[in-house]
């Protein structure tokens, strides 16, 4: 097993929160992650997938195409993409050289300079090619600017007469100077990628929209019992770092993100009496809780745009060595998404506090997994989870807190 002793020294994505969580059961608890700490987070895997792991719709991936096409089509030796976000002023760069032909730079600012700045304010493309030509431009040369005596070609990003950004291509001195047949080649790429990235930005609005709909479903699903507020959440984050460590793809980790955050939604149908009951459940009232995978299936059913979670959720609570329910599915017939939010769901579950007992430090947690380890949970996904957890910890949106003295329950089945 990964120790657990480098929890805390890695640097967070952003300052995810604190090391220590509120207490469990407080209105702070209860919030669980920030939208912002989440999407933080989100990002920060999503851009720390490998290149091949990437979806292909990604707005990085249209960038780095069009800056290398761009670059390759018009003979440039370097080109930036210059991208509003539409977040206050912040701007997103993205240059790509050709002498670091593989490598991809980017960085933000609050302040957009030089001939960028010029090229957005004017809606139209500039050319410098000669000392003399920079007195077109009112401000003064940007940081951008290769240097210099550079040569530069700017033209704007136009998506259908909104101005996204612009591209910028850079020459050599002692290169050729940019021609005007370059100008107008340069013009009809900013015009297509306008639109490509406007296309692409719409749609990112779109699905943060609805994971920002799904989240607040599954928060009204953990307010039904105060003691599993924010679980969904939890289980979230614990099932994406086992899936990046497990070399998920982009699509795939959204797709585990959204079971994870929706797997007890059959919970809604269980009567609150039970849910709230704070004590041990009794034979039947546990069989009762045991139906919310199916009716969490039957829910999701009926929305065609989650289909793909159905079996995720339907299974999170088979064991692997087919003792679970609700069809005692067995190995790997059970799917890898369901075992990797058995693990975060059994994870979570114990060290956050419950009505009748306190809950597990980290450590006894992950020992007490072990223990079941081929038997309840999958040794794939366990291990895929006590790495994660332990290689990403610190940039967790919610972490466990670390209790002194804890009770020493063993907890191996539901
Ligand atoms: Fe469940």
């Amino acid at each position: 097993m990964h120790t657990l002793d480098a929890i805390g020294s890695k640097p967070s994505p952003g300052a995810a929160g604190s090391s220590v969580s509120p207490p469990a059961g407080s209105a702070e608890h209860c919030r669980g992650p920030t939208e912002t700490t989440w999407q933080t987070f989100r990002e920060w895997l999503l851009e720390n997938l490998n290149t091949n792991q990437r979806s292909n719709s990604r707005l990085r991936d249209m960038v780095t195409s069009v800056a290398e096409m761009a670059q390759h089509t018009l003979a440039a030796s370097s080109c930036t993409v210059i991208l509003e976000n539409g977040h206050g002023h912040t701007v997103f760069y993205h240059t790509h050289s050709v002498n670091r032909s593989r490598e991809v730079a980017q960085a933000r600012t609050d302040t957009l300079d030089g001939p960028a700045a010029w090229v957005v304010r004017h809606k139209r493309p500039v050319m410098l090619n000669e000392a003399s030509d920079w007195s077109i431009l009112e401000a003064r040369r940007g940081a951008q600017c290769e240097g210099p005596g550079a040569r530069i070609l700017c033209v704007p990003l136009d998506a259908g007469g909104h101005i996204l950004g612009a591209l910028e291509l850079t020459r050599h001195k002692a290169e050729e100077p940019f021609s005007e047949r370059d100008l107008n080649s340069a013009r009809m790429i900013g015009a297509t990628a306008g639109i490509t990235f406007e296309n692409s930005m719409l749609r990112q609005s779109v699905e943060e929209g609805y994971r920002s709909t799904i989240r607040a479903l599954a928060s009204a699903i953990d307010a039904k019992d105060p003691y599993t507020c924010g679980h969904s959440q939890h289980v979230a984050q614990y099932s994406m770092v086992s899936g990046f460590v497990l070399n998920l793809d982009a699509d795939q980790l959204q797709k585990l993100e959204t079971a994870a955050i929706l797997h007890d939604i059959g919970k809604i149908g269980i009567n609150d009496a039970i849910l709230r009951k704070p004590r041990k459940l009794s034979t039947t009232e546990h069989a009762i809780v045991k139906h919310h995978p199916v009716i969490g299936a039957a829910i999701i059913h009926s929305i065609d745009a989650l289909h793909e979670v159905i079996d995720l959720i339907l299974h999170h609570h088979e064991n692997y060595d087919g003792t679970g329910y609700p069809h005692g599915l067995k190995g790997e017939s059970i799917p890898l998404g369901a075992r990797i939010i058995g693990v975060a769901d059994a994870f979570d579950s114990m060290t956050t506090d419950r009505p009748y007992r306190r809950a597990f430090t980290i450590n006894e947690a992950m020992t007490e997994l072990l223990r079941c380890r081929s038997t309840q949970f999958c040794p794939q996904a366990l291990d895929a989870f006590a790495i994660g957890f332990s290689r990403h910890y610190s940039a967790l949106p919610w972490r466990p807190r670390v209790l002194e003295q804890p009770d020493r329950l063993a907890m191996c089945t539901h």
